[in-house]
């Protein structure tokens, strides 16, 4: 039987023949449909299972540190399959409080020539009680983390009021939960990360976890995500207040809004319009940002790294700029399935290389 490592290429193609978000939907709803057997199977072959790639944070137990970014499962409809795939968490979301449909479509766009892709998808999703509903039915098998962001009809102002709505809801499902305030597809949206708006609503949402009703389990760790677009001086203000308002780690980062450096022809690419840029073209970025956050923190707040992570080389380099974690959307999406065995399956050879026994070890090594 051909190995799935040779398939993908043929079924990348034939993917890429069809409209981006056509061809989501369909692996999306392609996985939530496959029966447990089948997803043993796959599991079998794809988890890579060595105790180097284990680490603990937030009193949770990572088997390996490479997790589906936020965007790709925004439902939580195929988490359990997608973690088949060898993830070591699957972030869902970005949800929000109210249902909304996101923005017009066509809003994925592919851009082969530079491995990217840019989306203006405006968080469509069901809204966090159709999500909370679907996860009570649903015996969570992987790490969870739940992203959540405002609502599109909740104006600016009132935004620590529609994200505490969220967490309330989804907060008994999240081993951990994230704020985004970084997506560039919501009018206003990234204005949170500014000192003010940022200090109220990591505190509104903080306080909220802290204060909560008495649950089975621990209140989970509230993580912030970042925008690639941030000055330094933007980076270091929304880190020291994310650490002096108990906010447990940092994201870094979401999608870019610049189009610099592109290959893809510039006319080309402006027809697309709006958007944020994801893949190869934000990797370097995406590394200055954790270095910095890294740096900033004294390595104290871990660090999810994310941005054009497609190998384990890159894996490698963003955890020694001082990601204790990874995630991958576009290169699972450029690469296939197989790329998060490729991932972990690398790094453990980096490990044996360089002498490790812990891929803790190896976190910050290249930060300075
Ligand atoms: C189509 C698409 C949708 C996304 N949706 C979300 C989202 O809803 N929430 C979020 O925090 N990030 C979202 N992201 C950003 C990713 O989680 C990630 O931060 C970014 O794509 C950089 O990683 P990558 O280069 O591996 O894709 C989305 C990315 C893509 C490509």
């Amino acid at each position: 039987m051909p190995k799935l490592s040779d398939l993908y290429p043929l079924v990348r193609k034939g993917l890429f023949h069809i409209p981006a978000e056509t061809a989501h939907k369909l692996v999306i709803g392609g996985l939530g449909f496959l029966p447990g057997s089948t997803l043993r199977a796959i599991a079998e072959n794809c988890q890579v299972t060595d105790p180097r790639l284990v680490s603990h944070l937030w009193g949770i137990r990572f088997e390996n540190p490479v997790g589906l970014a936020a965007g790709f499962d925004k439902s939580a409809r195929a988490f359990n399959s997608l973690a088949a795939l060898g993830f070591g968490f699957i972030e869902v979301g970005t949800i929000t409080a109210y249902a909304q449909p996101g923005n017009a479509k066509p809003r994925i766009f592919r851009l082969p020539e530079d491995e990217a892709l840019l989306n203006r998808m405006g968080f469509n999703n069901p809204g966090a009680e159709a999500v909370a509903s679907r996860l009570a039915r649903t015996p969570v098998k992987t790490v969870l983390g739940i992203n959540v962001g405002k609502s599109k009809v909740t104006p600016i102002e009132e935004a620590s009021g529609d994200y505490l709505r969220s967490i309330d809801l989804l907060a008994p499902y999240a081993r951990y939960l994230v704020v985004n305030v970084s997506s560039p597809n919501t009018p206003g949206l990234r204005d949170l990360q500014d000192a003010g708006p940022l200090r109220n609503l990591l505190r509104t949402v903080v306080g909220r976890l802290d204060a909560g009703p008495p649950r089975k389990a621990p209140a989970p760790p509230v993580l912030l995500k970042l925008a690639p677009d941030l000055s330094y001086d933007q980076i270091d203000q929304a880190v020291d207040i994310a650490e002096e308002e108990g906010v447990a780690g940092i994201i870094a980062t979401n999608t870019t809004i610049s189009r610099q450096g592109l290959r893809t022809p510039a006319d080309l690419v402006e027809s697309l319009g709006a958007g944020g840029v994801s893949g190869r073209p934000v990797r370097a970025r995406a590394l200055q940002v954790v270095r910095r956050v890294y740096n900033r923190t004294g390595g104290r707040l871990p660090i999810i790294g994310v941005g054009g992570i497609f190998s384990a080389a890159d894996a490698w380099e963003m955890i020694r700029a001082g990601a204790s974690l990874v995630q991958v959307y576009t290169g699972f999406v450029y690469g296939g399935p197989m790329v998060v065995k490729t991932i972990n399956q690398g790094l453990v050879e980096i490990l044996e290389r360089e002498g490790l026994d812990s891929i803790t070890k190896a976190v910050g090594t290249g930060a300075s």
